[in-house]
């Protein structure tokens, strides 16, 4: 090896690999945009109303001028994790790569908001870590619906199906789903409207300094 030669290194699979650092800073992203960017993760049970508020939330921020981008379950399925299931190796999967893109984003400069079951504690806090050690703030909110309620809403129609037997390991069913015990954000969606939800997530963006 010659003395010029960049060191690399192994990284899982990656072999011989080296960071390339630009030249554009995270404080350069910051000021162009007018605000740092984040990752707020929503978790909670399926229909529990974790899409919906994103989509509000995601409204609401981009009138007020704030670049806000959506990461969602039904939608990332469709393409980067298409091969992803619902086991538990698969669904750890799953958060880990969607995980690794809203740090990304949130590096970017884009207020993130990420809507999945994420139903493993231990999955979201290594989503949790890896932001921390990045330096990006993470807020964990809990989509707080009692499983009567997503089963009597049921808008996919997917509880009768579990039940029914005709879908195995269902979250909340068959399956588990673990309760964050400290999220940044508590959103109890049987009492609260979508709106009055946003605003509560707006309020804990400023209330951690984001916006
Ligand atoms: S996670 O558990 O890996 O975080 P994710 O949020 O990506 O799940 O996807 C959940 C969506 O997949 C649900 O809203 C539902 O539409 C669909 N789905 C299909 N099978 C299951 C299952 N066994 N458990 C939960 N959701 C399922």
């Amino acid at each position: 090896m010659s003395e010029t030669d960049k060191p690399t290194k192994t990284v899982g699979k990656a072999t011989n690999i080296a960071w390339h650092e630009g030249e554009i800073t995270r404080e350069d992203r910051a000021k162009a945009l007018g605000h740092s960017g984040c990752t707020l993760w929503l978790t909670g049970l399926s229909g529990s109303g974790k899409s919906t508020i994103g989509v509000a939330l995601e409204k609401a921020l981009i009138r007020r001028g704030i670049l806000a981008y959506r990461l969602d379950g039904d939608n990332v399925r469709h393409g980067l994790n298409a091969n992803l299931g619902f086991s538990p190796e698969d669904r750890e999967e799953n958060i880990r790569r969607v995980g690794e893109v809203a740090k990304l984003f949130a590096d970017a400069g884009v207020v993130t908001i990420s809507s999945f079951i994420s139903p493993y504690q231990r999955d979201r806090d290594k989503v949790r870590v890896i932001h921390e050690e990045a330096g990006l703030p993470f807020l964990e909110v809990f989509i707080d619906t009692p499983i009567e309620v997503c089963e009597q809403r049921d808008p996919k129609g997917l509880y009768k199906k579990a039940r029914a037997g005709e879908i195995k390991g269902f979250t909340g069913i068959d399956d588990p789903y673990e309760t964050p015990q400290r999220p940044e954000a508590h959103i109890k969606t049987d009492t609260q409207s979508i709106e009055e939800s946003a605003d509560q997530l707006v309020e804990a963006l400023r209330a951690h300094g984001i916006l």
